[in-house]
């Protein structure tokens, strides 16, 4: 965008071009008067139709030169904007628009363009967001139901003894569990990505809620013989309960799932102005290439592929920490294990 003195500068330089402009035509008419009543002594209506005359050239040949620097510097600009808002609006978000200034000289129209072109690349990035998602999510939905149907048929089948039966039903329960698991988190993203849930921040005591969360996994850790070590000091926030246990929920079943049986888990809760809470593993760990992608939606690692899971959990969970005003880092060592450490700056009473 131009500085305000240059503007101030253009503005002037405008108004000195008009006054010249008026200026040199009335010179020019009193100079045709003054030769026109030497030749034409007395006869007035000549002279005033010779004034009339040089008055009215001089005045279309400024509006040709007006005309034509409208053309140049205003109606092909505008015409340029037209034609790219018109490819955008019908959905081509490939367009960009060449400014007429370089970047630090631009005048308003540049700045309009460079506006529209912001605006196509944000428009596409959404798209190919938008078709992403779907494409994952079809093929997210695609196994369980290609699971439940085959189990289900299979069920039907007169040669399949009761034992059998009853485990491809529990296959069954589970793959559905599994997809209810995968639409509620699609949603909690998609309600949270809208803002279309209201946080209710009140006092939390942050120890208790996390013992309660870990609780929760009781029968996970027991199964796997995990060896989970707290380490909690009494900590009040101020923050939304409910949205802080998607945090909770989703870094604790994450190192339970990533940790080989035998394994430990710590979790830990400080403050150092900020409540600072780190949930560590001795599990797979995170390789590096993996790390920089672990909060994209429906990423999952390589040794992941073998788990449960549609790679929703750290996404939630990043979106949960931006809205709540924290942080979230990782710290991991492949094959050693992975620390998760969030840091929320919600006022500590
Ligand atoms: N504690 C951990 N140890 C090792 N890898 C992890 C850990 N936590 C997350 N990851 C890696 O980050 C990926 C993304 O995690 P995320 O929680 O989003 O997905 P998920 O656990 O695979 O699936 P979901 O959470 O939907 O059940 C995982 O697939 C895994 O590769
Ligand atoms: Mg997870």
């Amino acid at each position: 965008m131009r500085s305000k003195r240059s503007k101030i500068l253009g503005a002037a330089l405008g108004y000195l071009i008009f006054f010249v402009t008026v200026a040199v035509i009335i010179s020019v008419a009193i100079a045709v008067y003054v030769s026109a009543e030497k030749k034409f002594e007395g006869n007035f209506g000549m002279i005033f139709a010779l004034m009339l005359l040089t008055v009215v050239f001089l005045a279309l040949v400024c509006i040709v030169i007006d005309v034509v620097r409208r053309k140049v510097m205003v109606e092909r600009s505008v015409q340029k904007i037209l034609d790219a808002t018109g490819s955008i609006a019908g959905g081509d978000f490939t367009v960009r628009l060449e400014t007429a200034h370089p970047y630090g000289r631009y005048d308003e129209f540049d700045c309009i363009m460079d506006n529209i072109n912001k605006m196509a690349a944000e428009l596409s990035r959404t798209e190919v967001l938008r078709t992403d998602f779907v494409s994952n999510v079809s093929h997210e939905l695609k196994t369980p139901l290609a699971i439940i149907q085959n189990y289900s048929a299979a069920i039907q089948s007169k040669s399949v003894d009761e034992n059998t039966r009853a485990k491809y039903a529990s296959v069954l329960v589970s793959t559905s569990q599994r997809l209810t698991a995968l639409v509620t988190n699609i949603l909690k993203l998609n309600r949270l990505e809208n803002q279309e849930i209201k946080t209710e921040f009140r006092k939390i005591r942050l120890d208790e809620q996390l013992s309660e969360s870990v609780l929760r996994y009781e029968d996970r850790i027991e199964e796997k013989q995990l060896e989970v070590e707290c380490d909690f000091d009494e900590i009040t926030i101020n923050s939304d309960p409910d949205y802080l246990e998607i945090v909770w929920s989703n870094l604790i079943s994450n190192a339970i799932k990533f940790t080989e049986p035998g394994g430990k888990i710590s979790i830990s809760l400080k403050s150092d102005g900020a409540a600072i809470v780190k949930v560590a593993d001795t599990g797979c760990g995170i390789s590096k290439e993996t790390g920089e992608h672990i909060f994209d939606k429906f990423y999952q690692g390589d040794t992941s592929h073998a788990q449960e899971g549609n790679g929703l959990g750290l996404a939630l969970v990043k979106k949960v920490i931006d809205i709540l005003g924290g942080e979230i880092s990782v710290e991991s060592e492949e094959g050693k294990g992975s620390t998760f450490i969030v840091k929320l700056r919600s006022a500590v009473l």
